[in-house]
C-alpha cells in the first residue's frame, strides 16, 4: 500500500441540496437547508452545491446564507448558460470565502435539439458563457449535460472551448445514469489524452444511478485520472438517484490497496448526516442500503453471529465506528437520567444545545414511560421529531381520540390549533388514520392532494415507535412530512399536519410552479 499522505486527493462535491433537493418531494425547508449545509462542511465535503440560484427566491436566499456561513468549504452555485443566471449565481455565491459558478448545457443531439442550437451555435454559447462566468469568478465547473451520449469528436471540441475560455473544472455528467464502468473510464482518458490543455484543469464525474451503477462509473472515472467525485448523500436524487456519497468514500478508504486516493471526509460523520437527510428529505434509507441501511452492520443469522464473536473480520469489511455508528447499544429506561441521555445522544453523534437537550429529555421520559426500553433508533426518532417539529407551526395538534375496531365506519375527534385558534371538530373514515386526516381536511380545507403515505417501525416489538413520512402536492409543489410516536394514527396525524405547514410555508415563499422543479434546464 503507497503511504496515504502521498496518494492523490479526489475531491467530493456534494449535491444534496441541489440535485437532491430536486427530487420530487424531496424539498427542505431553509433552516434544513442551512444545517444540511453546516454538516457538510464539518464533514469535509470540499466542494457544497448549495442550490440553484435562479430557480426560485427561496434558492437563492439559501445559497447566499450557506456561502456567508461555510468555514471550509467551496460553496457552488449551478446556473444554465445565460448570463441572467449566471449573474444570478455570483450575486448568491460571491459572499463565500470560497465561491465558485457551476454553468451547463446539454450537449448531446437529444438535447441541443431542445434550444434549436446547431453544433456551432452551440460552441459559440459555451464560450460567451464560460468567459462569462469566469469574468466574475475564478473559481468555474462547466458541464456538458448528457455527456455520456454526446459524440465523442464534439466533447472534444467543446471541452477544449470551455477550458480556453476559463473553466477550471470540467464535469462529465452521466444525466440518465446510462453508462457502464469501462466505458466511463475510457471517456475520462480520452478526454484527458485529446484535448489540449486537459492536464491544467480538474476532471470530475456526476453519475446517475438508473442501472444501479452510478458508485462503480464514479470510481472507474477516478481511475482514468477523474479528481472530483459529485455525490449526494443516501445517493438522493432525482429518479434513481446520484452517486451515493457515503459509498465512494468509504469505497475508496476500504479498498485503499487496490484504488489509493485520499479524501478529505470525516467519516465518523456519515451516518448523522445519513438519518438527518432522511428525515428532512422524507426519503427513507432502505433497510439493506450499503454503508447506512439499518441492516448494514446487522449480524442475525447464527453462522454470522457465531463468525462475529470469533473475529468480526469474518463477515465485515470496515468496522461500524469507521461510519459514525456505535458499538455498544445498550437501550435506556425510564430511570435513565439527562447525562446518561445526553451521553447516549453524543456517542450518537447528535450534539444538542441545552434547551434542546432539555425539550428531548422531556419527549424521552414519556417515551420511557410507555416503552421499556428505549433503544438507540428510538432516541434518533425522536430527536428527528423534534427538530423537525420545532419552528413555527400554523397547524397545531392539540387533541385526537378514535374509535376503530372490526365493526366501522372509524371515527375521530380532533382539537386542531390553526394560527393560534383551537378548532374542535369529529369525523368518520375508511379507517382511524382517513377519520383522522378528514377532520384536518374539515377544520382546514386544502386541495393538496395526498402522493405518499409510508409508515416504518423504528424497533422490534408492538411498543415499537412507528415513523410516519407524508408526501403532499398542491399545483406542482411538492412537499414531505413526518413524524414518530409509538401510535401510529398520532405519528401520521402528525406527519400529515407537517407536511401542510411546510406546504404553508411554500405557498408564501413562491407563486405556484415558481421553483427549481418547473425551471426548465433549457429555457432562460
Ligand atoms: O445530471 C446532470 O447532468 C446534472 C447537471 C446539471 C450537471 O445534474
Ligand atoms: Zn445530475
Amino acid at each position: 500500500m503507497t503511504d496515504s499522505k502521498t496518494q492523490p486527493r479526489v475531491l467530493i462535491f456534494d449535491t444534496t441540496l441541489r440535485d437532491g433537493e430536486q427530487s420530487p418531494g424531496a424539498t427542505m425547508t431553509h433552516e434544513e437547508k442551512l444545517e444540511i449545509a453546516g454538516l457538510l462542511d464539518e464533514m469535509g465535503v470540499d466542494i457544497i452545491e448549495a442550490g440553484f440560484p435562479i430557480a426560485s427566491e427561496g434558492d437563492f436566499t439559501a445559497v447566499s446564507e450557506i456561502a456567508k456561513r461555510a468555514k471550509n468549504s467551496t460553496i457552488c452555485g449551478l446556473a444554465r448558460a445565460n448570463p441572467k443566471d449566471i449573474d444570478r449565481c455570483w450575486e448568491a455565491v460571491r459572499h463565500a470565502k470560497s465561491p465558485r459558478i457551476h454553468t451547463f448545457i446539454g450537449t448531446s443531439p437529444l438535447h441541443r435539439a431542445i434550444p434549436n442550437l446547431d453544433m456551432d451555435q452551440m460552441a459559440e454559447r459555451i464560450h460567451d458563457t464560460v468567459t462569462h462566468a469566469r469574468n466574475l469568478c475564478d473559481n468555474v465547473q462547466w458541464s456538458p449535460m448528457d455527456a455520456t451520449r454526446t459524440e465523442h469528436d464534439y466533447l472534444c471540441r467543446v471541452v477544449e472551448i470551455a477550458i480556453k475560455a476559463g473553466a477550471t473544472t470540467i464535469n462529465i455528467p452521466d444525466t440518465v445514469g446510462y453508462t457502464a464502468p469501462r466505458e466511463s473510464a475510457d471517456l475520462i482518458r480520452m478526454l484527458l489524452e485529446r484535448v489540449p490543455g486537459a492536464d491544467q484543469v480538474i476532471f470530475a464525474t456526476h453519475c446517475h444511478n438508473d442501472l444501479g451503477m452510478a458508485t462503480a462509473n464514479s470510481l472507474a472515472a477516478v481511475e482514468a485520472g477523474a479528481r472530483q467525485i459529485e455525490c449526494t448523500i443516501n445517493g438522493l436524487g432525482e429518479r434513481a438517484g446520484n452517486t451515493a456519497l457515503e459509498e465512494v468514500v468509504m469505497a475508496l478508504r476500504v479498498r485503499n490497496d487496490i484504488m489509493p486516493y485520499q479524501t478529505g471526509i470525516d467519516t465518523t460523520k456519515i451516518m448523522g448526516l445519513s438519518r438527518r437527510v432522511a428525515t428532512v428529505s422524507g426519503f427513507a434509507v432502505q433497510f439493506n442500503k450499503a454503508i447506512v441501511g439499518k441492516n448494514a452492520f446487522a449480524h442475525e443469522s447464527g453462522i454470522h453471529q457465531d463468525g462475529m464473536l470469533k473475529n468480526r473480520e469474518t463477515f465485515e469489511v470496515m468496522r461500524p465506528e469507521d461510519v459514525g455508528l456505535s458499538g455498544t447499544s445498550l437501550p435506556l429506561g425510564k430511570h435513565s437520567g439527562r447525562a446518561a441521555l445526553r451521553a447516549k445522544l453524543k456517542d450518537l453523534g447528535v450534539d444538542l444545545a441545552d434547551n434542546q437537550l432539555n425539550d428531548v429529555f422531556v419527549r424521552f421520559k414519556a417515551l420511557a414511560d410507555r416503552k421499556k426500553e428505549v433503544y438507540d433508533d428510538d432516541l434518533i426518532a425522536l430527536v428527528s421529531d423534534e427538530q423537525t417539529n420545532d419552528a413555527y407551526e400554523f397547524l397545531q395538534l392539540k387533541k385526537l381520540r378514535v374509535v376503530c375496531g372490526t365493526d366501522g365506519p372509524q371515527e375521530a375527534e380532533m382539537v386542531l390549533t390553526v394560527d393560534g385558534v383551537d378548532h374542535k371538530i369529529d369525523a368518520t373514515g375508511d379507517g382511524p388514520v382517513d377519520a383522522a386526516f378528514m377532520c384536518v381536511k374539515m377544520i382546514y380545507p386544502h386541495k393538496a392532494r395526498l402522493q405518499l403515505y409510508q409508515v416504518n417501525a423504528v424497533t422490534e416489538g408492538t411498543d415499537a415507535q412507528a415513523t410516519v413520512s407524508v408526501r403532499l402536492e398542491e399545483d406542482g409543489r411538492i412537499v414531505t412530512g413526518s413524524s414518530a410516536d409509538t401510535d401510529t394514527i398520532v405519528a401520521s396525524t402528525r406527519a400529515y399536519i407537517n407536511a401542510l405547514n411546510r406546504l404553508i410555508i411554500r405557498r408564501q415563499k413562491t407563486a405556484p410552479g415558481e421553483d427549481v422543479k418547473t425551471v426548465s434546464y433549457h429555457g432562460e
